[in-house]
């Protein structure tokens, strides 16, 4: 009777243990830097620009870049994330680890925490450019998975375009040609798009990075192996012997009360 008892007062303990609920970090989220497509701003030079700063810039919907992106180091600045925007709805996320990471370091697949694609994190192929700084040229907040001689095969998962600089010399893909700038480009659903396939990609109408002091937490340590299901096979192997031998209210008494006296 007393080892049935213990038994059981472990499992309670071990159900408790695997039942907690997930730790919720709302990250202290604040936005930093919104642009809208067609808005004509740059979304580089802006983005890198004093002259666009505000102090208290986030009082409505509208572009806006805070002066905290020149504070960078000062405000000790842990997560960044990246939003798209479409009629309102997230249409893609990217959160990263910016510790030790400046304004434009921070976006780089090392950093990359989080985000609704699931072939960019864990994948081997990871793209051949993740980078604010994209072509140097027009093609900026680039991730791209492959960009080659002809465009017709070019595929990825982010890119802003901006209006070309005036009598830069450039290859224009047919993907770039567009009316109104800056135009937000995104792999719909939750991978990369042939950006030459205008149904598989969508544009955003707006973008907006956000900043937290909350750190990433450490990793977990590794977790013990479960061990509830062995333990409740010895428990029901035990009830069983026991009801050979036993008188059925005695075995409602050992549901009842060792969990009471927790
Ligand atoms: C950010 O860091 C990168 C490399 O670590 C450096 O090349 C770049 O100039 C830095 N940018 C700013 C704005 O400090």
């Amino acid at each position: 009777m007393w080892k049935l008892f213990i038994v059981c007062i472990v499992i309670h303990l071990c159900s408790a243990q695997f039942n907690f609920p997930a730790d919720v970090d709302n990250g202290d989220w604040e936005p930093v830097y919104r642009i809208y497509e067609g808005g004509e701003w740059n979304s580089h030079d802006d983005y890198l620009s004093k002259e666009k700063s505000v102090r208290h810039g986030n009082k409505d919907d509208s572009q806006f870049r805070s002066w905290k992106i020149d504070q960078w180091h000062y405000q000790n600045i842990r997560k960044v994330r990246v939003q798209l925007f479409d009629a309102g709805y997230e249409v893609v996320n990217f959160e990263f680890d910016s510790k030790m990471e400046n304004m434009t370091s921070f976006f780089q697949v090392t950093n990359l925490k989080e985000t609704n694609y699931v072939d960019i994190l864990g994948s081997t192929a990871q793209g051949d450019d993740f980078s604010i700084d994209g072509d140097g040229d027009s093609r900026h907040w680039t991730v791209s998975s492959r960009h080659v001689g002809n465009c017709r095969n070019d595929e990825g998962w982010l890119q802003v375009i901006d209006k070309p600089k005036p009598g830069r010399d450039r290859c224009v893909c047919g993907y770039e040609n567009v009316d109104k700038y800056p135009t937000i480009m995104y792999a719909k659903g939750n991978r990369k798009a042939k950006w030459s396939n205008r149904r598989s990609y969508g544009h955003a109408d707006m973008m907006q990075v956000s900043i937290s002091h909350v750190p990433y937490k450490a990793p977990p340590s590794p977790t013990p192996p479960n061990r509830g299901p062995q333990l409740q096979t010895q428990l029901q192997t035990q009830l069983q012997q026991q009801a050979q031998f036993q008188p059925v209210h005695n075995i409602q008494n050992i549901y009842g009360n060792p969990f009471d006296f927790l």
